[in-house]
C-alpha cells in the first residue's frame, strides 16, 4: 500500500484515566506482552499479543523483550533558552533572571546561535524521552523560526512562541508591543498547525509585560481562540508583591490576566505555588491549567505547590522548567514532585506521576485526542526503558518483568527515583525509532 508500517512488541504502561479521579485500577494499563502496530506514525491496533497475532502476525516485528515501553514523556513548560545556564548558583527568582537568564537570552537574536541550541535541546528532550513539550523562546523572531525548523525537522509535536517583554527588563530584551504582537500575528499564521507544531502566545509574565501589551495578547487571543496562552503565575513572594505594586486595580495576580480575557482552556500557567483559594477556584472555573515545576520550585527556593488541592478540580501537568528547573528529566522531576508531597504529609504514587507527565500532561496542554497513551488514532510517540540501566537499577530490579499491577507499581517507583536520561533504551516519534 506504499505505507509505513510497524508493529512493537514487549511490556506496555500507560494510563487510560485520572488516577487522582479514579481507582488506580481502573486507570492504568499494563500489558505485559502486548502488541502495538503503528502505521504513517498512527496507532492502528493496541492489545494483548495473543489476541492481535492473527491479524498483525506477519507485520515486520520490533521485540523489545523484557523493557518496559511507555508512551512519550510530556514537558509542560520549559524554556529552551536557558539550556546554557541550567544549574546556576545561588540566586532565587529575580535576581536569578538578572544574574543568568537574562543576558542568556540576549544572544538569540543570532539564529544560528539560536539553532544551535534549538538542536542541542530537541536531541537532549529525546535523549530524556521527552517527546512533547510547551517551550518558551526570546524575544527574538530568530529564535522562534529556529525552534519551529527544528522541531518540524524532527516531526515533534510541540508548542512555543515568540516571548513578549516590553519592561523590566535589560533594555537588549524590551521589544515594542506592537512590533512584539505582529511578529506574533505573523508567527500564529505561519507555525500554528502547521504538521505537528502549534503556537502558543507567550507574554512572560505579569511584570515584564505593560497592561497595554497584556491588552494586545487579548487581543490575538479573541482573534485566534484555538492559540495558546503561555506565562508564569505566582512562582515567588517577591514576584507577587512587585506584581500587585504594577497593578494595584487588580485584587491578585491572576486578576491581571482575567482583566485581559487570558485565563481558559489553553491557558497554561507555570508554578502557581502561592494561589488563594479565590484564584484558585477561578482557575478551575475558567478551565485554566497549570504546570507544575518541582526541580524549578526547590532550585530557586520558591515554595511548594499544592498539587492535591489543585488537583481536585485543575488540570495539572509536570514540566521542568530547565533553566530554573534542574534537571532534563521527567522521571528525576517526578520524584522531586514526590518529595514535595511528601513535605505537605501526601505520597504520590508511581503511576499518579505517570499520569502527571503522559496522559495528564497531555490533558493539560489539550493534545489528549493525539498523544499521551496508547489509543487507537493517537500519534505513536513512545519510549523504551531499560529496567536494568544502571549497576544500581539492576540490583534494585532484579526480578523478572512485572506481572501484575502491584509490581508495575513497584518497579516504575524504582525506576523513576533511582532513573534518569540512562533509563531511555529507545525513543520513538510516529513510530520510528530515532537516535538518541
Ligand atoms: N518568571 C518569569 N520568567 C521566568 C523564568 O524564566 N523562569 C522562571 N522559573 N520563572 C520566571
Ligand atoms: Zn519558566
Amino acid at each position: 500500500s506504499g505505507k509505513h508500517a510497524i508493529a512493537i512488541r514487549g511490556a506496555f504502561l500507560d494510563l487510560v484515566n485520572d488516577p487522582f479521579h479514579a481507582p488506580e485500577t481502573e486507570c492504568v494499563r499494563y500489558l505485559p506482552d502486548g502488541l502495538l502496530v503503528v502505521e504513517d506514525g498512527i496507532i492502528r491496533a493496541f492489545g494483548a499479543y495473543q489476541a492481535l497475532q492473527e491479524t498483525y502476525g506477519q507485520w515486520p516485528t520490533v521485540e523489545y523483550g523484557d523493557r518496559l515501553i511507555l508512551p512519550g514523556l510530556i514537558d509542560c513548560h520549559i524554556h529552551y533558552p536557558q539550556t546554557p545556564v541550567i544549574a546556576s548558583y545561588g540566586a532565587q527568582l529575580m535576581e536569578w533572571l538578572d544574574t543568568y537568564t537574562f543576558p542568556a537570552e540576549g544572544k538569540f537574536h543570532d539564529a544560528e546561535y539560536a539553532r544551535a541550541i534549538a538542536d542541542f535541546f530537541l536531541d537532549e528532550l529525546l535523549r530524556n524521552g521527552t517527546t512533547t513539550a510547551l517551550v518558551l523562546t526570546t524575544i527574538f523572531p530568530e529564535s522562534v523560526t529556529a525552534f519551529f525548523e527544528a522541531a518540524e525537522q524532527r516531526n515533534l509535536r510541540m508548542i512555543a512562541g515568540q516571548m513578549l517583554m516590553s519592561r523590566y527588563a535589560p533594555d537588549f530584551l524590551i521589544d515594542d508591543p506592537h512590533t512584539a504582537a505582529a511578529q506574533t500575528r505573523e508567527q500564529i499564521q505561519t507555525w500554528h498547525n502547521k504538521g505537528r507544531l502549534r503556537y502558543a502566545i507567550t507574554p512572560r509574565f505579569a511584570i515584564t509585560s505593560t497592561p497595554e501589551e497584556l491588552m494586545l495578547v487579548g487581543k490575538l487571543k479573541a482573534e485566534f481562540p484555538d492559540v495558546y496562552v503561555h506565562t508564569h503565575l505566582s512562582e515567588n513572594a517577591q514576584e507577587i508583591e512587585l506584581t500587585a505594586e504594577l497593578f494595584p486595580e487588580c485584587k491578585d495576580y491572576l486578576q491581571v490576566y482575567e482583566q485581559f480575557g487570558l485565563v481558559g482552556d489553553r491557558s497554561i500557567f507555570a508554578h502557581c505555588i502561592h494561589l488563594s483559594e479565590s484564584e484558585l477556584e477561578r482557575m478551575a472555573a475558567a478551565g485554566g491549567a497549570i504546570a507544575f515545576c518541582p526541580t524549578s520550585n526547590l532550585f530557586l527556593g520558591s515554595g511548594l505547590f499544592p498539587l492535591e488541592r489543585a488537583k481536585t478540580d485543575i488540570r495539572v501537568g509536570l514540566a521542568t522548567d530547565v533553566g530554573g528547573g534542574s534537571s532534563f528529566s521527567m522521571f528525576y522531576t517526578m520524584t522531586e514532585a514526590y518529595k514535595i508531597a511528601q513535605l505537605q504529609g501526601y505520597s504520590l504514587s508511581a503511576f499518579r506521576a505517570l499520569y502527571l507527565a503522559t496522559l495528564g500532561a497531555a490533558e493539560t496542554l489539550d493534545l489528549q485526542d493525539t498523544i499521551g497513551n496508547f489509543e487507537v488514532g493517537k500519534e505513536a510517540d513512545f519510549i523504551v526503558l531499560d529496567r536494568h540501566a544502571t549497576p544500581l537499577l539492576a540490583l534494585r530490579n532484579a526480578k523478572p518483568l512485572p506481572q501484575t499491577l502491584a509490581e508495575v507499581s513497584e518497579q516504575l517507583f524504582s525506576l523513576m527515583v533511582l532513573g534518569d536520561d540512562r533509563l531511555i533504551h529507545a525513543t520513538h516519534i510516529a513510530g520510528q525509532r530515532v537516535g538518541i
